[in-house]
């Protein structure tokens, strides 16, 4: 599908969209549609529901005295920042792509900057992983080739939405990898796609057992023992500034299946288990979308890839590892895996980087799920500052955050009688005894941790994504560094 910027409607076939403001008042160029067809719109508007709302949608078939397949009417409604103009992108996508028509033009008469952001929630919803389907593929019904977006400012909307696309291009590679199933999508597998990223400028390496336990990561391995798949570390390096910046860190969770080890998993949903990488993924997006828009900021993504499996390998209930950072852990729960993963990630990071800021993801704990549902991630961090960017970067993405509290009280919970700590805390507050088990391992660097346990699938269709693999996460942290770390 291509998208382009156009002064007018240049396309004299296919679909037209035309918006209509709350109040059923028709924007100039409805006006215009409705004058040459007719009257078509008015006639339209007097039969039906539709009052110019947002996410309504009427649309007329073969409009009189034109050889448009269908004119849409899109609602406008309250429509002011940039997410409501992606959302309304993504709504005429769902609305239209399925319809069979090779052009779409979408005419709401907005300005350069809306107009861009419509066409990257139109892009972002047109998103679908159907590579394994040898037929009734969703992506077959879509015969779109050609997408125009017609705005007086058509050349600076084509500026914007370079950097947009760019984002765009994150956002699917990280569905893509949430998406994979895990007898394709492992530590090794992964680590080798994720080293094609060079090609865009990224600096990747990668480091396999022997490297890892030379560092002395006894936590992240302990989790990958029981598996035959060999765990690796993946650094990737996005250098826009001077090299003498301190860069930022982004650092994830890529269990790429948790049976849970030996404290197996009940079997009915396990499957969910393959996204538990998700927190890797978002980071591999975040730095093809830094390098796809030539981001002015340094910053570094390290991923910890795992397979938590049950063999005669695993480890046990009661075995207790040494850190990288020499702190000693009593593992009581091998489904607690991802702290293990990420404790070592984030003492690497800190120590080898020297980061102005490190923020984590990671689909962490079932308990946030039970909290916040699908819609929000849970955050907890030891920086007001990273608090108050996160906040806004969400308001203004739609990737929703919600922030959690750290305490002392809390910590306490992890007390082991037989070594530094143990890998869980007890029957309450699992999400934020998960967290304060990570703050351990951060020393007195900046830090955020994301639990997106319950953001990074989808069971029901948003404006901007079709169920599954969402890419939440991609478009807030984008928009924390634009925002305040770039020059
Ligand atoms: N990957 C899971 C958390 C999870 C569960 C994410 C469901 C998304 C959906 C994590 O490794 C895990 O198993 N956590 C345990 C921790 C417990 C053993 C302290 C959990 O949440 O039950
Ligand atoms: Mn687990
Ligand atoms: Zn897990």
């Amino acid at each position: 599908m291509k998208i382009k910027f156009a002064k007018e409607v240049t396309e004299a076939t296919g679909a037209l969209v035309v918006g209509v403001e709350e109040g059923l008042k028709l924007t100039a160029t409805a006006q215009t549609v409705d004058e040459a067809t007719n009257g078509a719109i008015s006639r339209a508007l007097k039969g039906g529901d539709f009052e110019g709302k947002a996410d309504q949608f009427l649309e007329i078939l073969a409009p009189a005295n034109s050889d448009h397949s269908r004119v849409i009417l899109a609602g406008l409604g309250k429509a002011e920042q940039a997410l409501d103009w992606q959302n309304l992108g993504g709504g005429i996508a769902a609305e239209v792509l399925t319809k069979g028509d090779k052009d779409v033009s979408i005419a709401l008469d907005a300005d350069g900057e809306e107009s861009a952001h419509v066409a990257l929630g139109f892009r972002l919803r047109s998103y679908h992983f159907d590579k394994y389907k040898s037929k009734d593929k969703p992506g077959d019904k879509i015969k779109l080739k050609k997408l125009t977006v017609v705005t007086h400012q058509d050349n600076q909307a084509d500026d914007l939405f370079d950097g947009l696309d760019a984002v765009a291009e994150g956002v699917f590679l990280t569905r893509d990898l949430v998406s994979e199933p895990p007898n394709v999508l492992y530590p090794e597998s992964y680590a080798k796609q994720v080293k094609e990223l060079e090609k865009l400028g990224l600096e990747v390496d990668v480091l396999g057992e022997k490297e890892m336990a030379k560092l002395g990561m006894g936590a992240l391995l302990g989790v990958g023992q029981g598996s035959v798949r060999e765990s690796q570390l993946v650094v990737i390096k996005w250098t826009g500034a001077a090299k003498t910046k301190a860069p930022l860190a982004f650092v994830g969770k890529g269990v790429t299946f948790d049976t849970g080890g030996i404290s197996l998993k009940p079997g009915p949903g396990m499957e969910d288990m393959k996204f538990d990488m998700g927190g890797s993924g978002v980071v591999v997006g975040l730095m093809r979308a830094l390098a796809g828009r030539k981001a002015k900021v340094n910053a570094v993504g390290v991923i910890g890839l795992v397979e938590n499996m049950p063999d005669g390998n695993a480890q046990r209930p009661g075995d207790i590892v040494t850190s990288m950072s020499g702190q000693t852990i009593e593992i009581l729960n091998t489904d607690a895996e991802g702290r293990l993963v990420l404790a070592d990630a984030l003492w690497y990071t800190q120590d080898k980087f020297k980061p102005q800021l490190m923020i984590d993801l990671a689909t962490l704990t079932g308990a946030m799920m039970v909290a916040l549902g699908e819609d929000h991630a849970g955050f907890f961090t030891n920086d007001d500052g990273i608090a108050k960017k996160l906040d806004a970067a969400g308001a203004e993405t739609g990737d929703k955050v919600w922030r959690m509290p750290l305490h002392d009280n809390y910590d306490k919970l992890l007390k082991s009688d037989v070594a530094d700590m143990k890998n869980i805390g007890g029957k309450f507050a699992g999400s934020i005894t998960a967290a304060q088990f990570l703050q351990r391992f951060v020393n007195k660097t900046p830090w955020a941790h994301i639990d997106i346990a319950g953001t990074t699938w989808s069971t029901k269709d948003s404006s901007t994504a079709v169920k599954g693999a969402t890419g939440y996460g991609v478009k807030l942290l984008n928009a924390f560094v634009a925002d305040n770390y770039e020059d």
